[in-house]
Protein backbone atom coordinates (compact mmCIF):
# COMPACT_ATOMS: atom_id res chain seq x y z
CA UNK A 1 0.00 0.00 0.00
CA UNK A 2 1.05 3.66 -0.39
CA UNK A 3 1.18 6.44 2.08
CA UNK A 4 -1.92 8.50 1.58
CA UNK A 5 -2.09 11.83 1.26
CA UNK A 6 -1.84 14.04 3.97
CA UNK A 7 -4.53 16.32 5.34
CA UNK A 8 -3.19 18.49 7.50
CA UNK A 9 -0.44 19.34 9.79
CA UNK A 10 0.06 16.19 11.93
CA UNK A 11 -0.64 14.17 8.57
CA UNK A 12 1.66 15.51 7.06
CA UNK A 13 4.51 15.74 9.95
CA UNK A 14 3.06 12.15 10.07
CA UNK A 15 3.64 11.09 6.57
CA UNK A 16 7.63 12.75 6.56
CA UNK A 17 8.24 10.73 9.35
CA UNK A 18 6.96 7.40 7.93
CA UNK A 19 8.89 8.11 4.77
CA UNK A 20 12.24 8.98 6.60
CA UNK A 21 12.08 12.52 5.89
CA UNK A 22 12.02 13.20 9.33
CA UNK A 23 12.38 11.86 13.11
CA UNK A 24 9.04 10.49 14.66
CA UNK A 25 11.08 11.95 17.67
CA UNK A 26 10.02 15.37 16.38
CA UNK A 27 6.82 14.99 15.08
CA UNK A 28 4.81 17.77 17.72
CA UNK A 29 1.06 17.63 18.13
CA UNK A 30 -0.55 20.68 16.41
CA UNK A 31 -3.51 22.02 18.30
CA UNK A 32 -5.80 19.49 18.01
CA UNK A 33 -9.65 20.25 17.34
CA UNK A 34 -12.60 20.58 19.77
CA UNK A 35 -13.48 17.02 18.26
CA UNK A 36 -11.17 14.84 16.61
CA UNK A 37 -14.30 12.46 15.25
CA UNK A 38 -14.87 14.00 12.32
CA UNK A 39 -11.07 15.37 11.74
CA UNK A 40 -9.70 14.44 8.49
CA UNK A 41 -5.82 15.21 9.40
CA UNK A 42 -6.30 13.24 13.04
CA UNK A 43 -8.17 10.18 12.28
CA UNK A 44 -5.54 10.32 8.99
CA UNK A 45 -2.69 10.25 11.19
CA UNK A 46 -4.18 7.43 13.23
CA UNK A 47 -5.19 5.57 10.65
CA UNK A 48 -1.62 5.87 9.45
CA UNK A 49 0.24 4.19 12.71
CA UNK A 50 -2.70 1.74 13.23
CA UNK A 51 -1.84 0.69 9.71
CA UNK A 52 1.75 -0.12 10.69
CA UNK A 53 0.67 -3.08 12.72
CA UNK A 54 -1.37 -5.17 9.78
CA UNK A 55 0.17 -4.47 6.20
CA UNK A 56 1.87 -1.22 6.41
CA UNK A 57 3.38 0.58 3.46
CA UNK A 58 5.12 -0.56 0.70
CA UNK A 59 8.78 0.25 0.46
CA UNK A 60 9.59 1.89 3.83
CA UNK A 61 11.07 0.94 6.50
CA UNK A 62 9.15 -0.67 9.20
CA UNK A 63 8.11 1.61 12.24
CA UNK A 64 5.66 -1.15 13.48
CA UNK A 65 7.71 -1.05 17.13
CA UNK A 66 9.55 2.69 16.50
CA UNK A 67 9.43 4.02 20.43
CA UNK A 68 8.27 7.45 19.19
CA UNK A 69 5.95 5.69 16.48
CA UNK A 70 4.49 4.15 19.27
CA UNK A 71 3.91 6.94 21.43
CA UNK A 72 2.14 8.99 19.06
CA UNK A 73 -0.22 6.48 18.29
CA UNK A 74 -0.61 6.20 22.21
CA UNK A 75 -0.89 10.18 22.58
CA UNK A 76 -3.91 10.20 19.29
CA UNK A 77 -5.69 7.09 20.60
CA UNK A 78 -5.83 8.77 24.10
CA UNK A 79 -7.76 11.87 22.63
CA UNK A 80 -9.75 9.29 20.43
CA UNK A 81 -10.98 7.19 22.98
CA UNK A 82 -11.51 10.09 25.33
CA UNK A 83 -14.24 11.90 23.11
CA UNK A 84 -15.61 8.24 22.52
CA UNK A 85 -16.35 8.03 26.21
CA UNK A 86 -17.84 11.32 26.28
CA UNK A 87 -20.01 11.05 23.83
CA UNK A 88 -21.35 7.32 24.76
CA UNK A 89 -21.47 7.88 28.75
CA UNK A 90 -25.17 8.70 28.72
CA UNK A 91 -26.08 5.84 26.59
CA UNK A 92 -23.75 3.49 28.72
CA UNK A 93 -25.50 4.77 31.69
CA UNK A 94 -28.79 4.27 30.58
CA UNK A 95 -28.32 0.61 29.23
CA UNK A 96 -26.51 -0.18 32.41
CA UNK A 97 -29.58 1.05 34.71
CA UNK A 98 -31.94 -0.93 32.09
CA UNK A 99 -30.28 -4.13 33.71
CA UNK A 100 -32.00 -7.10 31.91
CA UNK A 101 -28.84 -9.46 29.92
CA UNK A 102 -27.00 -8.09 27.24
CA UNK A 103 -29.10 -9.04 24.90
CA UNK A 104 -31.64 -6.61 25.85
CA UNK A 105 -28.99 -3.93 27.01
CA UNK A 106 -27.55 -4.54 23.14
CA UNK A 107 -31.33 -3.80 21.44
CA UNK A 108 -31.57 -0.46 23.81
CA UNK A 109 -28.43 0.45 22.63
CA UNK A 110 -29.20 -0.16 19.20
CA UNK A 111 -32.29 1.61 19.06
CA UNK A 112 -31.16 4.84 21.26
CA UNK A 113 -28.66 5.10 19.06
CA UNK A 114 -30.16 4.41 15.31
CA UNK A 115 -28.63 6.36 12.38
CA UNK A 116 -30.10 7.28 9.35
CA UNK A 117 -31.29 4.13 7.07
CA UNK A 118 -27.94 4.40 4.57
CA UNK A 119 -28.84 0.57 3.58
CA UNK A 120 -32.48 1.71 2.96
CA UNK A 121 -30.99 4.37 0.80
CA UNK A 122 -28.86 2.27 -1.26
CA UNK A 123 -31.69 -0.55 -1.62
CA UNK A 124 -34.03 2.37 -3.31
CA UNK A 125 -32.35 5.56 -4.34
CA UNK A 126 -28.90 5.36 -4.70
CA UNK A 127 -27.05 5.84 -8.12
CA UNK A 128 -25.29 3.11 -9.51
CA UNK A 129 -21.77 5.78 -8.65
CA UNK A 130 -22.80 6.02 -5.32
CA UNK A 131 -23.01 2.44 -4.49
CA UNK A 132 -19.56 2.13 -6.24
CA UNK A 133 -18.24 4.71 -3.68
CA UNK A 134 -19.96 2.95 -1.14
CA UNK A 135 -18.38 -0.11 -1.78
CA UNK A 136 -14.80 1.66 -1.99
CA UNK A 137 -15.36 3.54 1.03
CA UNK A 138 -15.70 0.10 2.70
CA UNK A 139 -13.15 -1.53 1.56
CA UNK A 140 -10.67 -0.16 3.78
CA UNK A 141 -12.47 -2.31 6.35
CA UNK A 142 -13.99 -5.31 4.17
CA UNK A 143 -10.27 -5.45 2.41
CA UNK A 144 -8.90 -6.60 6.37
CA UNK A 145 -12.41 -8.05 7.08
CA UNK A 146 -12.04 -9.48 11.13
CA UNK A 147 -8.21 -8.56 11.35
CA UNK A 148 -8.74 -6.25 14.59
CA UNK A 149 -10.61 -8.50 16.18
CA UNK A 150 -8.33 -11.24 15.65
CA UNK A 151 -5.73 -9.44 17.91
CA UNK A 152 -8.57 -10.20 20.77
CA UNK A 153 -8.29 -14.06 20.46
CA UNK A 154 -4.61 -13.93 22.66
CA UNK A 155 -6.05 -11.80 25.58
CA UNK A 156 -9.20 -14.26 26.33
CA UNK A 157 -9.69 -17.68 27.36
CA UNK A 158 -12.66 -20.56 27.79
CA UNK A 159 -15.83 -20.66 26.23
CA UNK A 160 -15.39 -17.02 24.93
CA UNK A 161 -12.22 -17.69 22.99
CA UNK A 162 -13.46 -21.09 21.92
CA UNK A 163 -16.41 -19.22 20.06
CA UNK A 164 -14.01 -15.95 19.22
CA UNK A 165 -11.81 -18.65 17.15
CA UNK A 166 -15.39 -20.22 15.61
CA UNK A 167 -16.34 -17.02 14.76
CA UNK A 168 -13.41 -15.54 13.16
CA UNK A 169 -13.12 -19.18 11.29
CA UNK A 170 -16.02 -18.37 9.01
CA UNK A 171 -14.72 -15.14 8.39
CA UNK A 172 -11.67 -16.59 7.21
CA UNK A 173 -13.27 -18.64 5.12
CA UNK A 174 -13.90 -21.97 6.57
CA UNK A 175 -10.67 -23.49 5.52
CA UNK A 176 -11.20 -22.07 1.70
CA UNK A 177 -9.44 -19.08 0.58
CA UNK A 178 -11.85 -18.19 -1.95
CA UNK A 179 -14.49 -18.47 0.81
CA UNK A 180 -12.48 -15.66 2.98
CA UNK A 181 -14.76 -12.76 3.70
CA UNK A 182 -11.80 -10.58 2.55
CA UNK A 183 -10.98 -12.28 -0.70
CA UNK A 184 -15.20 -12.35 -1.35
CA UNK A 185 -15.12 -8.60 -1.19
CA UNK A 186 -12.38 -8.01 -2.84
CA UNK A 187 -13.88 -9.97 -5.92
CA UNK A 188 -16.73 -8.42 -5.55
CA UNK A 189 -14.95 -5.19 -5.84
CA UNK A 190 -13.36 -6.07 -9.19
CA UNK A 191 -16.73 -6.85 -10.71
CA UNK A 192 -17.94 -3.68 -10.25
CA UNK A 193 -14.85 -2.32 -11.77
CA UNK A 194 -13.42 -1.50 -8.91
CA UNK A 195 -9.54 -1.51 -7.27
CA UNK A 196 -9.29 -4.26 -5.03
CA UNK A 197 -5.90 -3.63 -3.87
CA UNK A 198 -5.71 -3.25 -0.15
CA UNK A 199 -5.95 0.41 0.73
CA UNK A 200 -6.10 2.09 -2.74
CA UNK A 201 -9.04 4.47 -1.94
CA UNK A 202 -8.11 5.73 1.77
CA UNK A 203 -7.57 9.40 -0.15
CA UNK A 204 -11.79 9.32 -0.85
CA UNK A 205 -12.29 7.79 2.27
CA UNK A 206 -14.12 10.77 5.41
CA UNK A 207 -12.81 11.30 8.72
CA UNK A 208 -15.91 9.56 9.83
CA UNK A 209 -15.42 6.42 7.74
CA UNK A 210 -11.41 6.61 9.21
CA UNK A 211 -12.96 6.93 12.91
CA UNK A 212 -15.15 3.76 12.10
CA UNK A 213 -12.07 1.89 10.98
CA UNK A 214 -9.54 3.27 13.98
CA UNK A 215 -12.00 2.22 16.84
CA UNK A 216 -11.52 -1.66 15.96
CA UNK A 217 -8.00 -0.80 16.30
CA UNK A 218 -7.92 1.13 18.94
CA UNK A 219 -10.08 -1.94 21.12
CA UNK A 220 -8.04 -4.36 19.00
CA UNK A 221 -4.88 -3.62 20.05
CA UNK A 222 -4.71 -2.26 23.86
CA UNK A 223 -5.45 -5.72 25.97
CA UNK A 224 -7.41 -3.37 28.35
CA UNK A 225 -9.94 -3.15 25.88
CA UNK A 226 -10.64 -6.46 24.96
CA UNK A 227 -14.63 -6.52 26.75
CA UNK A 228 -14.82 -3.23 24.59
CA UNK A 229 -13.48 -5.06 21.41
CA UNK A 230 -15.94 -7.91 22.17
CA UNK A 231 -18.81 -5.46 22.98
CA UNK A 232 -17.88 -3.90 19.27
CA UNK A 233 -18.58 -7.44 17.55
CA UNK A 234 -21.70 -7.79 19.27
CA UNK A 235 -23.12 -4.67 17.64
CA UNK A 236 -21.41 -4.78 14.85
CA UNK A 237 -22.75 -8.67 13.97
CA UNK A 238 -25.77 -7.43 15.54
CA UNK A 239 -26.47 -4.76 12.98
CA UNK A 240 -25.28 -6.23 10.14
CA UNK A 241 -27.91 -8.98 8.39
CA UNK A 242 -30.80 -6.17 7.49
CA UNK A 243 -28.60 -3.99 5.60
CA UNK A 244 -26.77 -6.34 3.70
CA UNK A 245 -29.90 -7.95 2.69
CA UNK A 246 -30.97 -4.04 1.53
CA UNK A 247 -27.49 -3.67 0.43
CA UNK A 248 -27.61 -6.68 -2.26
CA UNK A 249 -30.91 -5.74 -2.99
CA UNK A 250 -29.47 -1.93 -4.04
CA UNK A 251 -26.33 -3.91 -6.21
CA UNK A 252 -28.98 -5.50 -7.66
CA UNK A 253 -31.18 -3.04 -8.82
CA UNK A 254 -28.32 -0.84 -10.35
CA UNK A 255 -27.40 -3.38 -11.99
CA UNK A 256 -23.91 -4.89 -11.17
CA UNK A 257 -22.81 -8.57 -11.46
CA UNK A 258 -23.85 -10.92 -9.10
CA UNK A 259 -20.57 -11.58 -7.49
CA UNK A 260 -21.00 -7.92 -6.23
CA UNK A 261 -24.28 -9.00 -4.10
CA UNK A 262 -22.75 -12.18 -3.54
CA UNK A 263 -20.59 -10.80 -0.81
CA UNK A 264 -23.68 -9.36 0.82
CA UNK A 265 -26.15 -12.34 0.56
CA UNK A 266 -23.65 -14.18 2.01
CA UNK A 267 -23.68 -11.90 5.33
CA UNK A 268 -27.73 -11.88 5.39
CA UNK A 269 -27.07 -15.51 6.42
CA UNK A 270 -23.63 -15.88 8.49
CA UNK A 271 -24.29 -12.73 10.69
CA UNK A 272 -27.68 -13.91 11.28
CA UNK A 273 -25.93 -16.66 12.94
CA UNK A 274 -22.47 -14.80 14.01
CA UNK A 275 -25.13 -12.34 16.20
CA UNK A 276 -26.30 -14.96 18.27
CA UNK A 277 -22.80 -16.79 18.95
CA UNK A 278 -21.00 -13.22 19.65
CA UNK A 279 -23.63 -12.74 22.46
CA UNK A 280 -24.24 -16.03 23.71
CA UNK A 281 -21.22 -17.74 23.44
CA UNK A 282 -18.55 -14.78 23.13
CA UNK A 283 -19.79 -12.44 25.47
CA UNK A 284 -21.67 -13.36 27.88
CA UNK A 285 -18.94 -16.65 28.62
CA UNK A 286 -17.02 -13.62 28.69
CA UNK A 287 -19.18 -11.86 31.52
CA UNK A 288 -18.89 -15.40 33.05
CA UNK A 289 -15.49 -15.09 33.49
CA UNK A 290 -15.47 -11.65 34.19
CA UNK A 291 -18.20 -9.70 35.45
CA UNK A 292 -16.45 -6.21 36.11
CA UNK A 293 -15.85 -5.84 32.44
CA UNK A 294 -19.47 -5.13 31.79
CA UNK A 295 -19.52 -1.67 31.41
CA UNK A 296 -16.53 -1.93 28.71
CA UNK A 297 -18.28 -4.10 26.55
CA UNK A 298 -21.71 -2.14 26.49
CA UNK A 299 -19.02 1.15 26.10
CA UNK A 300 -17.66 -1.46 22.91
CA UNK A 301 -21.40 -1.61 21.80
CA UNK A 302 -22.28 2.32 22.20
CA UNK A 303 -18.82 2.95 20.61
CA UNK A 304 -19.85 1.45 17.40
CA UNK A 305 -22.89 2.15 17.20
CA UNK A 306 -22.36 6.01 17.46
CA UNK A 307 -19.27 6.26 15.09
CA UNK A 308 -21.46 3.93 12.57
CA UNK A 309 -23.96 6.26 12.74
CA UNK A 310 -21.71 9.57 12.28
CA UNK A 311 -20.44 7.64 9.05
CA UNK A 312 -23.38 6.89 7.90
CA UNK A 313 -24.27 10.57 8.24
CA UNK A 314 -21.61 11.93 6.58
CA UNK A 315 -22.12 9.44 3.70
CA UNK A 316 -25.57 10.91 3.00
CA UNK A 317 -25.17 14.42 4.01
CA UNK A 318 -21.99 14.46 1.10
CA UNK A 319 -24.43 12.96 -1.66
CA UNK A 320 -26.99 15.21 -0.35
CA UNK A 321 -24.92 18.29 -0.93
CA UNK A 322 -23.68 16.97 -4.29
CA UNK A 323 -26.97 16.67 -5.43
CA UNK A 324 -27.88 20.36 -4.61
CA UNK A 325 -24.32 21.67 -6.05
CA UNK A 326 -25.17 19.61 -9.59
CA UNK A 327 -29.01 21.51 -9.61
CA UNK A 328 -28.05 24.60 -11.31
CA UNK A 329 -25.93 23.20 -13.68
CA UNK A 330 -28.57 20.84 -14.24
CA UNK A 331 -30.89 23.53 -14.53
CA UNK A 332 -28.86 25.32 -16.95
CA UNK A 333 -28.52 22.50 -19.69
FE1 LIG B 1 -17.76 -11.32 7.22
FE1 LIG C 1 -19.83 -11.81 10.53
Amino acid sequence: MQLPQPRGPLSTRVVAALSGDQDFHDVDLPPLPPSVLDDDDFQLSLWMLYELHYRGFDGLDDHEWSPDAVDLRVRLEAEFESELVRHTAAHLRYALQLGGGLTEQLAALIEALDGPNLAGFLQREATLEQVREFLAQRSLYHLKESDPHAFVLPRIDGRAKVALAELLYDEYGGGRPDRLHARMYADAMDAAGLDSRYGTYVDLVPASTLAVNNLMSLLGLNRRLRGAALGHLAAFESTSAVPCRRIAAGIERVGLPDVVAAYFHEHVEADSVHEQVVIRDICESFLDDEPAQLPDVLFGVAACLYLDRLAAVQMLTEWRRRDQAALPHEAAS
